[in-house]
């Protein structure tokens, strides 16, 4: 507790250089991270946080996941090379999400594919298309990621045909990735038919082949569902058993954002079109993670994505029923340190109380209980 009150204390400059000398110390990392997860409970003690048993956010049926903070990256922005990888994990980012990787490495979409949140707030838009050095490489950078840092390494996949997931998931397999993520719901590749998570036969038949060829916690990312009855379909997909983790949400779209001086769209890739992220994607955001709690939250620790930058976006995923935050438009626009700066806004917010004891607890506004007239 000491560090958390301490911090609540200080002036915000002063809790800015307060923070910034604990990244020095994993021991502060470990103490700050019994806090968040535990609220009030004693620490316990100056082991580094992958080394204490105490120290687990996700347990599942293949095994736990032990954070260092509840505040992550979700895949894909600044993954222009390995450095990156580095970046998150020196940051206070409580795992490091890699880049969604493909069998053969791509370059993506051209350019322009990003546009950025701008002064209105209106969201970012992209198309990256997934550039990305190929998994291999990506591979042989897990075990010495793990042994620099000490906090989870995630794979992130992206499969173009029959098979590749299954290939890309034993190879991470080997290496000894912590988690592997697939991701089944990127607006901005071009294909035949519907993403793999909008289509609930082809995602339980990827699901059950990816799941034999690990025995790793294995995740999906879904896309935003606008439609109820998808919650439903996927849900029971979900709880076939061959899920650990899923994360929510990806990008909203297609979306597009458009230069209406010139009329002319804001990107060249994909006629311009793409997917939306930061901050008015997040009531779509908690929506979905709410909607997916109240349907798996028993049994599917769900990791809550989307318009997070702020320490209370973090807090209203919590609330829905996520079990870690994760960001991505955020760390692309104001890079690592953000996971630092949210951690300590999130701190506090939640005053000491535990995300465990802060998760799913959203209710209902009383008014509802009242009948319209
Ligand atoms: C530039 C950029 C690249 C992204 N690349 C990936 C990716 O490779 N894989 C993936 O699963 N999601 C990718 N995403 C989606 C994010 O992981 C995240 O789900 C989404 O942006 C919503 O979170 P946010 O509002 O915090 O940005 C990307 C997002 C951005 C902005």
């Amino acid at each position: 507790m000491e560090n958390v009150l301490a911090l609540e204390q200080l002036s915000p400059d002063a809790a800015v250089r307060k923070t910034a000398s604990m990244q020095d110390s994993l021991a502060d990392r470990s103490r700050l991270h019994d806090v968040i997860v535990y609220g009030e409970q004693e620490p316990a003690g100056n082991a580094e946080s992958q080394d204490n048993p105490d120290h687990v956010l996700l347990e599942t049926p293949h095994g736990e996941i032990r954070f260092t903070s509840p505040i992550i990256n979700a895949a894909g922005p600044r993954h222009e090379g390995i450095s990156n990888f580095d970046d998150l994990g020196q940051s206070e980012s409580g795992a490091i999400v890699l880049k969604t990787a493909t069998l053969v490495g791509t370059s993506g979409n051209p350019e322009p594919r990003y546009s950025p949140p701008g002064e209105f707030h209106e969201g970012a838009l992209n198309a990256m298309g997934l550039p990305n050095l190929g998994y291999e490489v990506y591979a042989e950078e897990v075990p010495r990621l793990k042994e620099t840092y000490r906090k989870p390494v995630f794979a992130s996949i992206s499969g173009k045909k029959p098979g590749d997931n299954a290939t890309m998931i034993r190879r991470f397999t080997e290496k000894g990735v912590d988690a592997i993520e697939i991701n089944g719901s990127c607006q901005n590749i071009h294909r035949n038919g519907p993403m793999l998570a909008n289509d609930p036969v082809a995602l339980a038949r990827e699901l059950h082949e990816c799941r034999e060829a690990t025995d790793k916690p294995l995740g999906v990312k879904l896309p935003a569902y606008a439609d109820a009855h998808y919650f439903e379909a996927i849900a029971a997909v979900l709880l076939e058993g061959e899920v650990d983790f899923i994360t929510a949400i990806n990008t909203v779209g297609p979306s597009l954002k458009v230069d209406y001086q010139v009329a002319r769209t804001a990107m060249a890739a994909m006629s311009g079109y793409g997917g939306l992220s930061g901050e008015p994607i997040r009531p779509i955001a908690i929506a979905n993670v709410h909607k997916l709690y109240e349907l798996i939250g028993e049994t599917i620790p769900i990791i809550g994505v989307g318009g997070i930058s702020q320490g209370w976006h973090a807090l209203e995923h919590f609330e829905a029923g996520a079990s870690v935050a994760a960001l991505a438009t955020a760390f692309m626009e104001e890079g690592a340190r953000v996971f630092e700066r949210i951690w300590r806004e999130l701190l506090t917010e939640i005053d000491g109380r535990s995300v465990e004891e802060i998760r799913g607890s959203l209710a209902v506004h009383p008014e509802e209980a009242v009948p319209a007239s």
